[in-house]
Order: C-alpha cells, then structure tokens, then sequence
C-alpha cells in the first residue's frame, strides 16, 4: 500500500479548527490508559481534601518527580491546587482495583468544607513527612512536596510538580526480591480511559530490550 493509498484511508484532523471539547475527547480517548493521582491535601481553614486527576505522570526518578495537571472551576483554582499552595505538600494515593468505587465519589463537585474522605468512607491517616492527609486503605501512597508549579498558559489548567519524598507501601504488595520493584499484579492498578470508563489490568508481558 502507498503513502498516497494510506492518506486516503486516514482523516487529519487540525486541532487548531475543532473545538476546545473536541480537542478533549481526542486527548483523553487517544493518551490511555492514563494512571490516576488520587490526591489528598490539607487546608487550615477548610480540612481534608480529596479528589482524581487523571492529567497525571510520573516525571523523574532522581529527584523523584510526579506531576498533576489541576483545572480550575469557574476561574478559580480547585481545592486541591488552593491546598497544595497553602501546605506545599500532597500525597498520591494509587488507585487500586477495590478503592475504584471510592476515588469516582470523591470527584463530587462538593463545597469546599466537605471531606471527602468521609464521603467515600475511607480512613484519612497523617503523612510522616508532608502535611497531607492519605487514604489508609490505599496500598501504595507518594508522600510529595511541591517542587514547581507551572503555568500551562491560556489552559484553564496549572501543572503541579510534586518531588516523592517518601514511599509508603502496605504489606500486602508483593516485591520483586532483592529489588524495589513492587509486582504489579499485587498492586491492581486502575488507569483511565475516556469519560467514565476505567481500565483493569489485564494481559501483562514482558519483552527483553532489544542488544
Ligand atoms: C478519574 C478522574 C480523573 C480526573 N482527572 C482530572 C484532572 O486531571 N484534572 C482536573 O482538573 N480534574 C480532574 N478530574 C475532576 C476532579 O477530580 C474534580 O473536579 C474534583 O471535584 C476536584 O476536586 P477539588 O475541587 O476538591 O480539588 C477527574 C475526575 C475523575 C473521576
């Protein structure tokens, strides 16, 4: 088959002549599975705070870097961006196949005030070395503290950096021995798909690099 025959076959869509849901449909059903940042902060005034963001990826290991695109509502910043500027501090609890149910009710477009913790009925335990709260039933949780904040221009989104200070992993994960590689069917990751559809783990294989 030509380059011309495949052309054919194929529609180029410019994102600068679609609209702006349209531009997030493409992303967020094109870039999947994508790991959730389940975040929990912590604000004086108005407590616990927890919630998912999808816009979330792992960026350096030395510093350990993660960072979460956090959008903003009606033109101000969500809880979770007001918190993380207040503490400068976060927690990234992994969403494990059981806490599904759980990390989609904190999501809730709730008055500040409200814990969602509470609301999904999950324990919120202390962090040992951020001030953030985290979700005790999460296997594996990031303790961050900021790093950068990066403004992502005319986005109504602002990119939090967050550097892992610290690793808290139950012991129910399985590791790999002699190494710090936790086995990821132990684990039971959730990624997101496109609107309200999650992927579980499924097949998983394993390739030697090639040379
Ligand atoms: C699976 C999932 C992923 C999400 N990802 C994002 C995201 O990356 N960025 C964002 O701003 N909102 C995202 N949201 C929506 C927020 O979780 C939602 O607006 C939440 O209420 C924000 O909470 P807060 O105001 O307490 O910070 C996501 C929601 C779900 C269910």
């Amino acid at each position: 088959m030509g380059r011309e025959d495949r052309d054919s076959e194929s529609s180029l869509i410019q994102t600068a002549g679609i609209s702006r849901r349209e531009r997030y449909q493409l992303l967020t059903s094109l870039v999947v599975p994508r790991p959730i940042g389940w975040l929990s902060t912590f604000s004086a005034e108005r407590g616990a705070n927890l919630a998912p963001f999808s816009y979330f990826v792992a960026l350096s290991h030395t510093p350990m870097l993660v960072g979460a695109s956090i959008g903003h509502r009606n033109g101000e910043p969500k809880d979770t961006l007001r918190n993380i500027r207040e503490t400068g501090s976060f927690c990234v609890n992994v969403v494990s196949k059981p806490l599904l149910e759980a990390m989609n009710l904190t999501a809730g477009d709730y008055p500040p005030d409200v814990n969602e913790f509470d609301v999904a009925g999950l324990s919120m335990r202390r962090a040992s070395l951020v001030n953030a709260p985290y979700v005790g039933e999460c296997p594996a949780v990031l303790e961050c503290r900021i790093f950068r904040e990066v403004d992502l221009g005319e986005a109504p989104n602002t990119l939090v950096i967050g550097e892992v200070v610290a690793v808290r992993l139950d012991d129910s994960l399985r590791r790999i021995p002699g190494t710090h590689n936790v086995d990821t069917e132990s684990l039971r990751p959730v990624g997101r798909l496109w609107s309200a559809g999650y992927a579980l783990l499924g097949e998983i294989r394993t390739l030697p690099r090639p040379g």
